[in-house]
């Protein structure tokens, strides 16, 4: 879709349609509103007395302007209330009149800003956002289905002002690069597992580093094995298929040698190994390298955005699938910091690679790492769809990483590490076991994988509750969410803007 911004009024311009809006509860349409409602004799006010039209929340009421207008259709945008208003609701909003405009054959749409008026949103925040969630909501992945409908091929904004549009041209192009970025990920988490193996993962990744000048490298069994990683091996141990460890690396800070660290959960297919899962919904778990996706889909984002920071990527990739060669329960492992490890589930694969991802993470003196992972089936019974839980050795980061995900959207939910959970993975024969007992599951994940990130500030996303959607709701379609991508981008440019400003020392304060 091209996106272009206008300085103009709506109520002229030609397209398909044009987007205006309303909060709940408004009897009279205000602002750019009230101009199309005038051109169409009233129609929009008077639906509005009808109550047809009611300005709730991500409802699109459809106005036909029958040669009133150069548009086709006017479609009046539900911002809901007033009080509750903010930025995500953009982006819902967005994703709800585009999929709406689609289904009714638009091609060419136009938009005012929204909340950028009574909302009280700056106008550049604003466009981001209804770029991101225009494309966010359109979304489909048609690699193996013709899509249901025709595209929207051109979006334009129209504002008023002409003096904004720079601002506004700014907020198109980083929201089209952090959606596209969320776009990648999904794509990426809904190939099935056949397609999307780790050597295809680190194909996509030799892709992302050629087109954006990353630096890349790729970890072969045999380099693992030099480096002592036995938890990886012991899972990837099940499958025909080759495990991958995937580093990117993004350099923005010419003058530093410190680099944040992301390190993402790249299990291509979790069939639970030996301790196999029972087989209905188990398809669901080619998504089990979300997390993997979203730390290569973020660095794709921060290449092109620039910020004065260095970031790497780590994803070790593999399936875990029962073989005659697979890890069994019992089984004792030594991850690459040296520690042993019982395993009690083979299910519990994810703590597993990345105990030596993150081991890898700490040798290279990444600082501050943060993870993403598919982890357990106990943080989605927790918390649901729509947050992830996030948990962390160090609360300065974690402020940092909530405050990120807010102006993302993306909703993160801090859990506990309380320390006599640990006893949970207490094992008789190794230094730590891989499951904990029946209750707190999330939490003594959580507490296993500290064991593996030394005294380095860390925080883990388990975004095992939201990295895929059953339902099309705002700007979340069914299938893959790309959940995180716009976190860990939001995170390296603040990282960055503050240590910009200040010096290398305050900076290790700071992180
Ligand atoms: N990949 C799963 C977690 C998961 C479950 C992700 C549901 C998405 C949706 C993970 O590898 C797993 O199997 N975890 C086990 C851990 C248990 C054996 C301690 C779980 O959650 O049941
Ligand atoms: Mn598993
Ligand atoms: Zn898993």
């Amino acid at each position: 879709m091209e996106i272009k911004v206008i300085a103009g009024n709506i109520a002229q311009v030609e397209a398909d349609a044009i987007v205006v809006n309303l909060f709940e509860g408004t009897e009279q349409p205000g602002g750019a509103t009230t101009a199309v409602d005038k051109a169409l004799d009233g129609a929009i006010g008077y639906l509005i007395s009808q109550g047809e039209i009611k300005g709730k929340l991500g409802e699109v009421g459809i106005v036909h302007t029958l040669g009133k207008l150069l548009a086709r259709i006017v479609a009046v945008v539900g911002l809901g209330r007033r009080e509750d208003f903010d930025l995500d609701k953009v982006r819902r909003v967005a994703g709800e009149f585009c999929r709406s405009l689609r289904k009714s054959n638009c091609h060419k749409i136009a938009t005012i800003l929204h909340g950028a008026g009574g909302g009280g949103i700056e106008p550049e925040a604003s466009v981001e956002a209804i770029v991101e969630g225009s494309l966010l909501g359109l979304y489909s992945f048609d690699r193996y289905k013709k899509p249901e409908y025709g595209d929207i091929e051109q979006m334009v904004i129209v504002e008023r002002d002409e003096s904004k549009v720079p601002a506004l041209e700014r907020g198109i192009l980083k929201g089209k690069i952090m959606a596209e970025a969320t776009g990648l990920a999904r794509d990426m988490v809904n190939e099935p597992s056949n397609c999307m193996t780790p050597a295809r993962m680190a194909e996509v990744a030799r892709e992302i580093a050629d087109k954006y000048n990353l630096k890349f490298n790729i970890f072969n069994s045999k380099d693992m094995e030099a480096m002592g990683m036995g938890a990886l091996l012991g899972v990837a141990r099940g499958s025909s298929e080759p495990p991958k460890l995937i580093t990117l690396s993004y350099k923005g800070a010419e003058h530093s040698e410190k680099a944040l660290g992301f390190v993402g959960k790249g299990v291509t297919f979790d069939s639970g190994g030996i301790s196999i899962k029972p087989s209905e919904g188990m398809g669901e778990m080619k998504e089990d390298m979300a997390g993997g996706a979203a730390v290569m889909a973020a660095l794709s984002a921060i290449a092109q955005l620039k910020p004065e920071i260095n970031v790497t990527a780590i994803v070790p990739a593999t399936e875990n699938l029962p073989s005659g060669t697979a890890l069994k329960p019992g089984d004792i492992l030594r991850a690459m910091n040296g520690k042993t490890i019982e395993v009690v589930s083979t299910d519990a694969e994810g703590r597993l690679i990345l105990a030596d991802a993150l081991s890898y993470a700490v040798k290279q003196d990444l600082s501050p790492l943060v993870d993403l992972a598919t982890l357990t089936g106990a943080c989605r019974v927790a918390l649901g769809t729509r947050y992830s839980g996030v948990f962390t050795n160090n609360q300065e980061l974690m402020d940092r990483v909530l405050e990120a995900a807010g102006k993302a959207g993306e909703k993160l939910w801090q859990m506990p590490m309380p320390e006599e959970y640990k006893e949970q993975n207490k094992s008789e024969i190794a230094d730590i076991k891989n499951t904990g007992d029946r209750y707190g599951g999330a939490i003594t994940a959580a507490l296993f994988l500290s064991e593996f990130v030394s005294n380095t500030p860390w925080v883990h996303l388990d975004i095992a509750g939201t990295a895929s959607s059953s339902k099309e709701s705002g700007y979340t379609v069914k299938g893959a969410t790309g959940a995180g991508v716009r976190t860990l981008v939001e995170l390296a440019l603040s990282l960055a803007t503050k240590c910009s400003e200040q010096s290398e020392e305050s900076r290790k304060e700071v992180i």
